[in-house]
Formats: C-alpha cells, sequence, structure tokens
C-alpha cells in the first residue's frame, strides 16, 4: 500500500491574465463579480477545498493591478509572468513553479480562472483517475448534440454535420507532470488551446476523466448571470 507521505505531490496552476474579450464587459472576466465574489475568488475558493493540493500559483498579467483586491482569503502564490496567449502564460507558470521547488515529477493541475463553478470532488475524481497514470489527463464531456460546422461562405448555413462519435468537450483541470508538460509546451508553441494538446503533439494519449456540465467556462456574456444561478442553487 503507498502511503500518503509517499504519494506524488500536486500542485494547481490558474491561467488568469487574459483579457476576457468575449465577455465584453470591458475588463478582465475573471475579476467580474457573481454571487456577490469575484469570478476568482470562487474558482480559489474550489482549489482550496482539496487536500491533496500542495500549493496553488496563480498566473497575472504583468500590469494586474486587481487580483489581490479580488481574491479574498484562500492562500496562493502570485506571479506576474502573465503571456500573449493561454498556453504562454501557463508555460511561464511552470517555470514560476520551478522556482518555488517544484519538480519534474510532480503534478500540475492547470485550471482557468474563468470555470468558476468547478467543484472540489471533480478535481479530486481527476487526481484519483490521474495520479498512478503514466501520461496524466483532464476533465472532459462527451458530446451530447448534433454537431454542424458552418459553411465558410456563410457561417449561419450549414456545410455538414460532424459524426459526434467519440467526441469530447475538454474542461480544466488538466493534470501533468511538469516536466512533460514544460516540454510538450515548449514543443508546441502558441497555438495550442489547452495542455492535452501540446501532450498530444508529443504521442501520447492523455486519460479522459468525465467532468460535470456544471464546470464550464464562462466565456460569452450571457454565462455569467447562468453561473449566478447555479451559484445560488449551491449554497
Ligand atoms: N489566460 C491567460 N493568459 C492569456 C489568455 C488567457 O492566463 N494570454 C487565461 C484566462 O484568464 C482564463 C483562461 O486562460 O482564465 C482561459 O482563457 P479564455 O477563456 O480564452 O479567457 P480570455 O482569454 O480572458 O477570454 P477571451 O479569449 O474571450 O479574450
Ligand atoms: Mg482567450
Amino acid at each position: 500500500m503507498v502511503s500518503r507521505s509517499s504519494a506524488a505531490r500536486c500542485y494547481a496552476l490558474v491561467p488568469c491574465a487574459g483579457a476576457g474579450e468575449r465577455a465584453g464587459a470591458g475588463g478582465p472576466k475573471q475579476y467580474r463579480a457573481v454571487g456577490g465574489r469575484s469570478v476568482v475568488w470562487h474558482t480559489l475558493a474550489a482549489l482550496s477545498g482539496v487536500s491533496r493540493l500542495a500549493g496553488t500559483l496563480v498566473v497575472l498579467s504583468a500590469a494586474d493591478g486587481e487580483f489581490e483586491r479580488h481574491a479574498g482569503e484562500a492562500a496562493c502564490w502570485t506571479a506576474r509572468v502573465g503571456g500573449a496567449t493561454r498556453a504562454a502564460s501557463v508555460a511561464n507558470g511552470l517555470a514560476a513553479l520551478r522556482e518555488r521547488g517544484v519538480r519534474d515529477d510532480d503534478w500540475v493541475l492547470v485550471h482557468d480562472a474563468a470555470r468558476c463553478l468547478v467543484q472540489p470532488s471533480d478535481i479530486e475524481r481527476l487526481i484519483e483517475a490521474c495520479e498512478h497514470d503514466a501520461v496524466g489527463g483532464l476533465l472532459a464531456l462527451p458530446v451530447a448534440d448534433t454537431l454542424k460546422r458552418g459553411s465558410p461562405g456563410d457561417a449561419e448555413r450549414v456545410a455538414l454535420t460532424l459524426d459526434r462519435r467519440n467526441l469530447w468537450q475538454a474542461q480544466t483541470p488538466q493534470m501533468f507532470r511538469l516536466g512533460l508538460l514544460g516540454e510538450a509546451l515548449a514543443r508546441a508553441g502558441d497555438a495550442v488551446t489547452d495542455e492535452a494538446s501540446a501532450v498530444e503533439l508529443l504521442g501520447h494519449s492523455p486519460r479522459l476523466v468525465r467532468g460535470s456540465l456544471e464546470n464550464f467556462k464562462l466565456t460569452w456574456p450571457a454565462d455569467f448571470a447562468l453561473a449566478e444561478r447555479l451559484l445560488r442553487t449551491r449554497a
């Protein structure tokens, strides 16, 4: 039996350096209020409910003057090393974790600041499913709806219907060992929109762990009212 003291160490890395353009609020969406607290407050509260996490690092943009006002009491490290893309913010965050003593074989759970409805139980399920895996994995949801591709000439007309079998929507956290993820992001560059796709480019197959519909990423203006309603049902 593996004792807790020899269990692999897990850390969270929270990219929180985006501009939130699609949310159209005129400021970073991670600092908008939902249910009386900022988006990132809820995110950090969920992470602080996971006892397996040995530490959390939040990646902020260099010019961020708001985080401390919105973060609340949750204990975390911050690094003002946000990049031009999410991938760059995560890669810079990995370097900041290394500076704080996190090692290549420690697990890093990358979780979007904008997914503030994640629950500690979702994160614990991911850790349990992946901590003995050779690669790691991510929370994801099997696609339920029929998928259409809009036509290049007219995005509001169907060009074709896609086969949804074996399709999943990737969520976060995404959990990989620091060494593997650092190498994957260095090779993949800035274009990847999640950690798993960088790891896939190295030829690995990350594990898909069923997530929850509630763990959606606040992206569009209407998402904030939906988040507010969901939070109300949790009180
Ligand atoms: N993020 C980041 N650094 C970037 C871009 C995004 O740390 N250069 C973070 C965001 O703060 C967010 C997460 O990555 O928590 C997911 O990104 P996304 O939902 O795309 O957020 P934004 O980039 O802020 O939004 P948009 O794409 O609509 O501008
Ligand atoms: Mg973005």
